[in-house]
């Protein structure tokens, strides 16, 4: 039996299960046995962040995919490797940047047999899941944080936000750190083969370039 979306409704979230060490290795471990919401129920293992602990730019993607959920790290699928060429344009060495999602595990329906598809998670589960996110830009002390996509925006900026109209600006963000949001790199994924792809890709490599900027102290816009 699968259990309903709101299975977590009366579970109390993830700040129970964030330890008093917050280096990052302590907060790994203890997130490998987080039940904050129903999301661990289904999923194979938690997927917490990775990269240099010492990063000034954090990347927060949405949750883990499939192929995260299986491998046990964020962004290998399709969406990581498409997000590896769109940093490399950017001129950004993944091995200086911290990877992580705003959920740390895999939301998936069954369809069709076995395959197993991403169902995105709820803003409960979003919720439940924050102060992981928060813990982490606390032990990283990242200067910018890279929201991909709607649900990394929300929780870092909050329910605001419009991905849209605010991609590629500043916000001010936790800890001291500057937000810029921008689309999901699963959103170009899915046009790869069209001919709006390099479009796409152009204006998200802009974004990330606008992220750098923003770490050398040059905010390019308003915070919210
Ligand atoms: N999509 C995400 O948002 N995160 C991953 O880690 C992989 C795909
Ligand atoms: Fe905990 Fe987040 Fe997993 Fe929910 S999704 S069980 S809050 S780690």
């Amino acid at each position: 039996m699968t259990p309903p979306d709101d299975a977590g409704a009366d579970q109390l979230g993830a700040g129970e299960y964030v330890p008093e060490d917050r280096r990052l290795e302590a907060l790994r471990d203890a997130a490998a046995g987080c039940r904050g919401c129903d999301l661990w129920q289904r999923a194979t293992r938690t997927v917490f962040g990775e990269g240099n602990p010492q990063a000034l730019i954090m990347l927060v993607g949405e949750q883990p995919g499939d192929r995260e959920d299986l491998a046990g790290h964020p962004f290998v699928g399709p969406a990581g490797r498409l997000l590896d060429e769109a940093l490399e344009r950017a001129g950004i060495d993944r091995k200086l940047v911290y990877v992580t999602n705003a959920v740390k595990h895999f939301s998936w329906t069954p369809s069709r047999g076995k395959r197993r598809i991403h169902k995105r998670p709820t803003e409960r589960q979003i919720v439940a899941c924050r102060p992981w996110l928060v813990a982490e830009i606390d032990a990283v002390q990242p200067r910018v944080v890279v929201a991909l996509g709607a649900t990394a925006a929300r929780a870092l900026i909050g329910p605001d936000v419009r991905v849209s109209v605010d991609r590629g600006r500043t916000f001010r963000g936790l800890n001291g750190s500057t937000v810029v949001p921008t689309v999901h790199p699963s959103s170009i994924l899915r046009l790869i083969d069209q001919p709006e792809y390099e479009g796409l890709m152009s204006v998200f490599v802009r974004d990330l370039k606008a992220a750098t900027q923003a770490r050398s102290g040059r905010p390019t816009s308003r915070s919210r």
